[in-house]
Formats: C-alpha cells, sequence, structure tokens
C-alpha cells in the first residue's frame, strides 16, 4: 500500500521511521517532510495545509492510506476532503478536531460529559473577562480559544497581569482569530501527563503514558515551547491512574463526541494534571504529540500501517498491540533563542556517530538538506532518543548521542526524566 503521511516535524519523522518499518508498506510519501524523513521515503514539496494539492497527489499516486501528522490540516478538514475522494485517512474529521481547535467548544463538552478540568469561563468580549479576572485574587491561565502552535497558553501569577495578557490577545490580537474567544480557568497544581489513545469511533486503545516538558530552561523555567523533550512511561500514571483516566476521561469524551454527531477516529491526546485530587484534562489535541511520540513509537513493537487501517476501518477490537516494557527518553537540540528568534541554515554534524550508538534514533524535526550537508530549518531541530534498561540508562544513553551533535547555537535541556527518575526511586 502506498502511504502519504502530512507534516515536518519530529513527530513526522518517528511516525514515518515506524511506517518504513511495515511488512505492508510499498511506498511512503511525506509532504513535506524534512531530511529525516526524505530517509524512510520520498519527500514531496506539498504544505501540510494545502489540502487541494494533497488530495491531487494522493489521487494521482495511488495513495491508500493519508495520516495527518499536524492539527492544523486536521481542522482544516483534510481528512474529510481526503474520504470525499475516496481516499482512506488517519485522523479526525474537521468538526471533530474542533475538540483541539476550539478550547471553548472543548470546555463545554467536558462539562456536559462530566470530564473533570480546571473550572473555567469562556469569553468573546475583553470588558467582561476584565471584569471576571479583576474579581479574581489567585493565579489565572488565560488561553485563546483557537490554535495558536501551542503559544496560546499564559499562566499568571497575578491577576492583575492576567487582564494585561487578556487584552493583547482579545484586542491586540497577538494569536489573529484564534484569540477571538479566550477561556480564563484555575490554575492546577499537580504533574503533567500526556496520555495519547488509539480511537476509533467507538473502541479506545491507550498507548504507554508519556510526559513532555514544555518550558524551554531546567526546572521548568522560562516561557513555554512546542515540549523540549518527553519520557514514556510516565511513573506518575500507574496502573490504577491510568484506569481512572480511562473512565473518568477518555470514555466520556469518545461518548460525548458521537452525542455532539461528531464521532472520533485517530489519535485522542489527554493533556492531564495529576492533581492530589485525581486527573484533571489541561487540554485535548486531536493528534500525536511532539516530542511524546518519539519515545512512544520507539517503544511500540507492533505494525504502525495495521493500527492505522484498523481505526480507519473501526476494527480497533480486532488487534493487540505490543511495547517494548524499557523506557524511552528524547531530548530536543534547538536552534539558540527558541522560542523567541532564532537563526536557520546552520550546518549539523555528528548524526552519524550519534545514530551509531546502540538503541538510539536520531529523529529530526526542523531540518533539511542543502548542497549535500544537513543544516537547520526550524526552532526545534532533532529529537535525540533512546531506550535503556532504566528511565536512567535511557536517559545518560540520550545524552551520550547530544553530545555528538554539533551545531552552531545548539541549546538543550539538562533535566529531561529527571522527574521520572526521581519517581521512580
Ligand atoms: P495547553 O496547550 O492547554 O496544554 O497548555 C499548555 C501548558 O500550559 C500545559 O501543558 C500546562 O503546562 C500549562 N497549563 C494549561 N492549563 C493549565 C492550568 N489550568 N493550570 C496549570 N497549568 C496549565
Ligand atoms: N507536546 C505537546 C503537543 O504536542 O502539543
Amino acid at each position: 500500500m502506498n502511504v502519504l503521511l502530512i507534516g515536518s516535524g519530529g513527530r513526522e519523522h518517528a511516525i514515518a521511521w515506524k511506517l518504513a518499518q511495515s511488512k505492508n508498506l510499498s511506498k511512503l510519501y511525506i509532504a513535506p517532510g524534512n531530511a529525516g524523513t526524505s530517509e524512510c521515503g520520498e519527500n514531496i514539496p506539498i504544505a501540510a495545509n494545502d489540502v487541494d494539492k494533497l488530495v491531487s497527489f494522493a489521487r494521482q499516486n495511488d495513495v491508500g492510506l493519508v495520516v495527518v501528522g499536524p492539527e492544523d490540516p486536521l481542522a482544516a478538514g483534510v481528512v474529510d476532503a481526503m474520504e470525499k475522494a475516496g481516499i482512506k485517512a488517519f485522523g479526525p474529521s474537521g468538526g471533530a478536531a474542533a475538540l483541539e481547535a476550539d478550547k471553548a467548544f472543548a470546555k463545554q463538552l467536558m462539562r456536559a460529559s462530566a470530564v473533570s478540568t480546571a473550572e473555567g469561563r469562556i469569553f468573546d468580549r475583553f470588558s467582561d473577562a476584565k471584569k471576571y479576572i479583576a474579581s479574581r485574587d489567585e493565579a489565572v491561565v488565560v488561553k485563546a480559544a483557537g490554535l495558536a502552535q501551542g503559544k496560546g497558553v499564559i499562566i499568571c501569577d497575578e491577576p492583575s497581569d492576567g487582564i494585561l495578557v487578556a487584552e493583547k490577545i482579545m484586542c491586540d490580537k497577538i494569536f489573529g482569530s484564534a484569540g477571538d474567544k479566550i477561556i480564563v480557568e484555575e490554575k492546577l497544581l499537580g504533574e503533567e501527563a500526556s496520555i495519547l489513545a488509539f480511537v476509533d469511533g467507538h473502541n479506545i486503545y491507550v498507548m504507554e503514558s508519556s510526559q513532555d516538558h514544555k518550558a524551554v530552561g531546567d526546572g521548568d523555567t522560562g516561557p513555554n515551547t512546542g515540549g523540549m523533550g518527553a519520557y514514556s512511561p510516565a511513573p506518575v500514571v500507574t496502573d490504577e491512574m491510568m484506569d481512572r483516566i480511562t473512565r473518568e476521561i477518555l470514555v466520556p469524551i469518545v461518548d460525548g463526541m458521537n452525542r455532539n454527531g461528531t464521532p472520533y477516529k485517530g489519535v485522542l491526546y489527554a493533556g492531564l494534571m495529576i492533581t492530589s485530587g485525581g486527573p484533571r484534562v489541561l487540554e485535548f489535541n486531536v493528534r500525536f504529540g511532539d516530542p511524546e511520540t518519539q519515545p512512544i513509537l520507539m517503544r511500540l513493537k507492533s505494525d504502525l500501517l495495521e493500527v492505522f487501517l484498523a481505526v480507519c476501518d473501526s476494527k480497533l477490537d480486532e488487534i493487540t498491540l505490543n511495547w517494548d516494557q524499557r523506557p524511552a527518553v528524547c531530548v530536543v537540540m534547538a536552534s539558540g533563542g527558541y522560542p523567541g528568534d532564532y537563526e536557520k541554515g546552520k550546518k549539523i554534524t555528528g548524526l552519524k556517530e550519534a545514530g551509531r550508538l546502540k538503541d538510539v534514533i536520531v529523529f529530526h524535526a526542523g531540518t533539511k538538506k542543502e548542497n549535500g550537508d544537513i543544516v537547520t530549518n526550524g526552532g526545534r531541530v532533532l529529537g535525540v532518543t533512546a531506550l535503556g534498561e532504566q528511565i536512567i540508562d535511557a536517559k545518560k544513553r540520550a545524552y551520550e548521542a547530544v553530545e555528538k551533535i554539533k551545531f552552531d547555537g545548539a541549546y538543550w535541556r539538562r533535566d529531561i526524566a529527571d522527574k521520572a527518575i526521581k519517581n521512580s526511586n
């Protein structure tokens, strides 16, 4: 079968790497891909958001399955467009993608489905938001309701800062129309975890747990990024906790999506705060997480193409998935300055030496080939991922690989997985 994978991040390299191992794969195309994905299949110069061109390409190249990595094309309805053209596509419909693309919708659905989340209010007028925030005397979290590349959530420990942030989002439109509506909610305390599940409309298969590191600096300091590293499994998600997450969050949301007339298919990602009172939802994403996918897929032993097809055909109950019991750790190497301004085009060396280490895969994100070299082409550049007997071994190996890779201005956090190491002692 020919497969077209949409996207160009570390997540997509991990998906491409895994699909390339499938016995039923004939040809893999990646649009637009990066230097890493070009080693797993053929990169096609079509932007991830160019739905019309993607549909024509899939039609002309006998594509049997389209796999969508990022949220933007999902929200733009790429799955609906492919299905209309008679092409199978893995991911939710545009309507179901509202679970991520419209945080106000997600909040309302959680309320209607009795799913525990931060107490919050939705506003479409700044004056109302201002009045509400001014009446609060605790920290507030202000969120643009629409898609803002992971940057639309701002935690304000002082409510007065919340008013300024709300003004920037709603009046100055720092996130464009994504800020037409905002959510103002309470700040939750606890440890975060990412739970990703395959959902085929009815059946839910929960993958191994993971944890992201959102903040740019060691010790979770500085501004939020797309994610600076991840590990799987997350010790904070015990078997008992996973049961609760499934029963109290995943099942009611999948039911709620059906009741809403937007049945859910694809990967459902619950971003959770594990609080002293139990798991509470920070947000839903309608796709694989990045960088969580890198350690998760490195641990998946089963054929990913088979899983994608089972989801599309609503036959998830007919397959079983096997996992490597060893933990995996992914350290993101970023361009200096990220998540603010950064330069591109820096030559990367040491990739081969790092990749030769046992149980290490260097997943590419913002990279491209240029005159025979591999150069940086984005904020997050590489996701250096390793398996180890214990999480401490996986961490050691990942950092050993990181040390072999060089590019001007390379930046990475030094404390990825430390929380897990502490928790597992
Ligand atoms: P989101 O994009 O909604 O997951 O938010 C990005 C990050 O902001 C999360 O991963 C959390 O670290 C943080 N966050 C979001 N909502 C809250 C909340 N209500 N309380 C505390 N932290 C939050
Ligand atoms: N790692 C967070 C995300 O994929 O949104």
